[in-house]
């Protein structure tokens, strides 16, 4: 069942997703919703299910049963459609090297059929600090953050309202997470919808509204940001370490 285009509560749904490759559950009965200006991050150790989940919303993976929705459509009925409304930043951003930022924006732009001036270029390159003096030298010489800037800058001019992120704050430094964390919170604020997948308890906790905790692709505990609050990072890293089993 395909919804008509209107805006669904939740722009990013599992329901009891099951996936299973090779005759291996990858991912079971994962059931978690996203609503629109949230920040959802699903915490979990190397092999947990983190990325085959945002494979899955990509339409990468099969649900052997369950299903994934974008914005209210089965993932794998409306591919190209649910594919336009999300900005998916694998953990080693794919642009390419020797072009300029500018001119993989310009690239990525002009596949997508869409239409740019250089003043909102310059706009979604402020938005997410990229300084004046780097948006035309070769990503080549960038570092990690700054190639990560360029994503979300073609992201923001793709018009995306979803993001779909696993483990971008992996390998920065700590201004560079910090400054990274603000953008993910400023995109929400202005209306965005994300999932990140990370590793990173105290990151999770700086930037989610809510956590869900995975564990061999089970989904064993979901935390909330109380208003104006942060989410505890150490109950949550307690209960990342086994310390405690936790539903709050
Ligand atoms: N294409 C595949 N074929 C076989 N097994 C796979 C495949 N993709 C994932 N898996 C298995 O599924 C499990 C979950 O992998 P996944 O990459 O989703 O974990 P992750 O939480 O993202 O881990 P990491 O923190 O190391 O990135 C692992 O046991 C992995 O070996
Ligand atoms: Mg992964």
């Amino acid at each position: 069942m395909t919804n008509s285009g209107s805006s669904a509560k939740y722009l990013l749904e599992a329901k009891s997703l099951c996936v299973s490759i090779d005759n291996k559950n990858i991912l079971s009965s994962l059931s978690f919703s996203v609503a629109k200006g949230e920040v959802y991050a699903l915490l979990g150790g190397n092999g947990a299910g983190k990325s085959s989940t945002l494979k899955t919303f990509l339409g990468f993976n099969l649900p052997s049963s369950g299903k994934v929705l974008i914005d209210g459509d089965e993932v794998n009925e409306s591919l190209d459609k649910v594919r336009r409304k999300t900005a998916y930043l694998p953990e080693n951003a794919t642009l390419y090297p020797h072009l300029t930022a500018r001119e993989n924006v310009e690239y990525f732009l002009s596949l997508a059929e869409i239409s740019k001036s250089q003043s909102e270029i310059d706009k979604a390159f402020e938005r997410v600090s990229l300084q004046n003096d780097a948006r035309d030298k070769q990503l080549q010489t960038f570092s990690k953050g700054m190639r990560q800037k360029t994503a979300i800058a073609l992201a923001i001019l793709r018009n995306a309202p979803i993001f779909l992120l696993d483990e971008p704050t992996s390998g920065l430094d700590p201004v560079a997470i910090d400054e990274f964390n603000n953008l993910v919170r400023e995109l929400a604020t202005s209306g965005a919808t994300v999932l990140m997948v990370t590793h990173d308890v105290y990151g999770a906790c700086q930037v989610a509204n809510r956590i869900g905790l995975l564990r061999h692709g089970e989904l064993v505990g979901q935390f909330e940001a109380k208003q104006n609050e942060k989410i505890d990072t150490e109950l949550v890293h307690a209960a990342f370490a086994q310390r405690q089993t936790s539903e709050v």
